[in-house]
C-alpha cells in the first residue's frame, strides 16, 4: 500500500480510436514519482447521462453506478483531467462525469491537460477551468497544451517533446504542493 497521495488521471474522451489513453499514460508515468497514479478512463467508467433525481450535493444516490463513481472520486487526493478539444470546449462525457457528484470533488487540486488541433486544446482547458472551480476544486495555474499535428506521428503514436515534458512536470510539482496544502482544508471540513 502506497503512502503517496492518490492522483486520478481522468481520460475524458471515449470514442473508438481516440488518442486520449496515450496522453493519459504519458502524463501518468511522469506523475508516478510524486503520486500513486490511478488511471480513470471514462469509457470504462461508463456513466449514463446524469440520471439521479436528487441534487448531487445531497449525497443521495439511487444508482449503483453513481455510488461506485462517488467512492472512486472520494478516494482521490487530486485530479488530472486529460481532455481533448471538441468544438472549442471539453467533451460532454467529462461534464457529465463532473456533474454527477459534488462534495467528492471539493477542496481537491485539479491539473488540466489539454490536446487538440488548431489551438492545442487550450480552449478546452479554458472552458473546463470555471467548471472545476464551481465544484470547489482548485485548478493549478500550470496547464499542458499538446498540439496534435506536431506531436502525433503517421502511425497515430503520441511523440512527447521537451516542452510537453517540461510543462507536465511543472504542473505535477504544483499539483503536489496544492495536494499538501489543501489536505488540511479537507480535514477541517
Ligand atoms: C467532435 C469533435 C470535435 C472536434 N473539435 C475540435 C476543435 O474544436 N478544435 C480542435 O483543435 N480540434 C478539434 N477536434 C479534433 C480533436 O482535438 C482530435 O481529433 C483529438 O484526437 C480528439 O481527441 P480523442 O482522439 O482523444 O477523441 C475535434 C474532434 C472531434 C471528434
Amino acid at each position: 500500500m502506497s503512502n503517496k497521495p492518490r492522483l486520478a488521471v481522468v481520460v475524458a474522451s471515449t470514442r473508438p480510436g481516440r488518442i486520449g489513453p496515450q496522453v493519459g499514460q504519458w502524463f501518468g508515468a511522469l506523475a508516478a514519482e510524486a503520486f500513486e497514479v490511478v488511471p480513470v478512463d471514462l469509457a470504462e467508467v461508463g456513466l449514463p447521462l446524469l440520471d439521479e433525481p436528487e441534487h448531487p450535493s445531497s449525497g443521495v444516490y439511487t444508482h449503483e453506478h453513481t455510488r461506485r463513481w462517488s467512492a472512486l472520486v472520494d478516494s482521490m487526493d487530486a485530479f488530472a483531467f486529460v481532455t481533448p478539444e471538441y468544438n472549442h470546449s471539453f467533451p460532454a462525457t467529462l461534464k457529465n462525469a463532473l456533474d454527477y457528484l459534488s462534495r467528492e470533488w471539493r477542496h481537491k487540486p485539479a491539473g488540466l491537460v489539454g490536446y487538440g488541433m488548431s489551438s492545442a486544446g487550450l480552449r478546452a482547458t479554458q472552458m473546463l477551468t470555471p467548471v472545476v472551480r464551481a465544484l470547489g476544486m482548485v485548478p493549478v495555474a500550470e496547464t499542458v497544451a499538446i498540439p496534435l499535428r506536431q506531436r502525433v506521428d503517421d502511425d497515430g503514436r503520441l511523440v512527447p517533446d521537451d516542452t510537453m515534458n517540461a510543462t507536465a512536470t511543472a504542473l505535477i510539482t504544483s499539483l503536489s504542493r496544492y495536494t499538501t496544502a489543501l489536505s488540511s482544508l479537507r480535514t477541517a471540513a
